[in-house]
């Protein structure tokens, strides 16, 4: 794979922190110095800074890019854009190709971003944007679980990375504070009892400032007062993700989300499609429906809504 090798070249660059010689990338790498000189090329062109001299090519500086070549490691496939509509329909026409499991589609800005309830996700540069596509083999009822899954790794990873307690709103907010920092949203396809693709999709604010008109929201860089490493998170949200799936179908996941929740056992009102319900906020049930006992004490399950926290 061309982007691989264009990664191992980057990753002997950056290793050696001094300049290395053609002949010796070549050796190592196992290819010609004409295809060293064409990944080198290639590298320049997607910004990275490398001088060339008689003893070799040193690598000065790396754009902030969310670049395959950074990334050669990755067993999943990477399609990376610096700027689409949308990595959902991205993720979307390539689901339906039939691409494998956990291949992932990754933007360095959206002009489209889409939020749930038809909303507008808002996704300039320095923020993750990231669909991965997944194919569970869970029915179509347990699907709601994927969004469970994906809000507890990146919760997950904002608190271990960073030591920023991250908490989880039903249905599968990121919060830090009341703010905030990440949305998930879903899509699938799929027959009754059979999954055929599940398409996640996570915005997490990361270095981007928080725009004037979404006052509810923050980021890494928010609450930390720096910058931090997009690639690092994005390979540990990677990496958590493959861990949690494979808690997709116990009591696991639901322990860890109630662990991180901060919804349950405050009063609520959701919002629905075909209207709304006040009341308590009890629990989540297996299938990740929010369990609300109303004024009357009535028990409703809810799949899906807008959750609003009134105290
Ligand atoms: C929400 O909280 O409303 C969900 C927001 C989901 C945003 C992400 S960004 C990557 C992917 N592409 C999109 O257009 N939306 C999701």
């Amino acid at each position: 794979m061309v982007n691989a090798m264009k990664g191992q070249v980057l990753q002997e660059l950056r290793r050696s922190g001094t300049s290395v010689s053609g002949q010796a990338l070549s050796r190592k790498l196992g290819i010609s110095r004409v295809s060293v000189w064409k990944h080198v090329n290639s590298l320049k062109s997607d910004g990275y800074d490398i001088a060339a001299s008689s003893q070799g090519y040193r690598l000065i500086s790396s754009p902030d890019l969310l670049l395959p070549c950074e990334f050669p490691w990755l067993k999943q496939k990477l399609y990376h854009f610096y700027q689409v509509d949308s990595t959902m329909n991205v993720a979307r026409r390539l689901a339906k190709q039939g691409v494998e499991a956990g291949t992932i589609v990754v933007a360095e800005s959206q002009m489209g971003g889409r939020g749930r309830l038809d909303r507008t996700w808002i996704s300039p540069k320095e923020g993750i944007y990231l669909t991965i596509i997944l194919r569970p083999a869970i029915s179509a009822v347990h699907a709601p679980r994927i969004n469970l899954m994906a809000a507890v790794a990146v919760a997950m990873v904002i608190r271990s990375l960073f030591g920023v307690m991250a908490v989880l709103k039903w249905p599968n907010d990121v919060l830090v504070g009341e703010k905030k920092i990440c949305g998930i949203l879903a899509e699938m396809e799929a027959e009754i009892d059979a999954v055929h693709y599940v398409n996640v999709g996570i915005g997490l604010n990361v270095n981007a400032s928080v725009a004037r008109e979404e006052e509810n929201a923050t980021s890494l860089k928010e609450e930390l007062g720096r910058p931090v490493s997009r690639k690092e998170v994005l390979v540990s949200v990677l990496d958590e993700i493959d861990r949690q799936q494979a808690l997709l179908t116990g009591d696991g996941l639901l322990e860890q989300w109630r662990a991180l929740n901060t919804t349950l056992g405050k009063d609520v009102k959701i919002v629905m499609l075909d209207g709304e319900i006040r009341g308590k906020a009890l629990d989540i049930d297996t299938n990740g429906a929010l369990v609300v006992r109303d004024r009357e004490g009535s028990l409703h399950r809810i799949l899906a809504g807008d959750c609003i926290h009134l105290h």
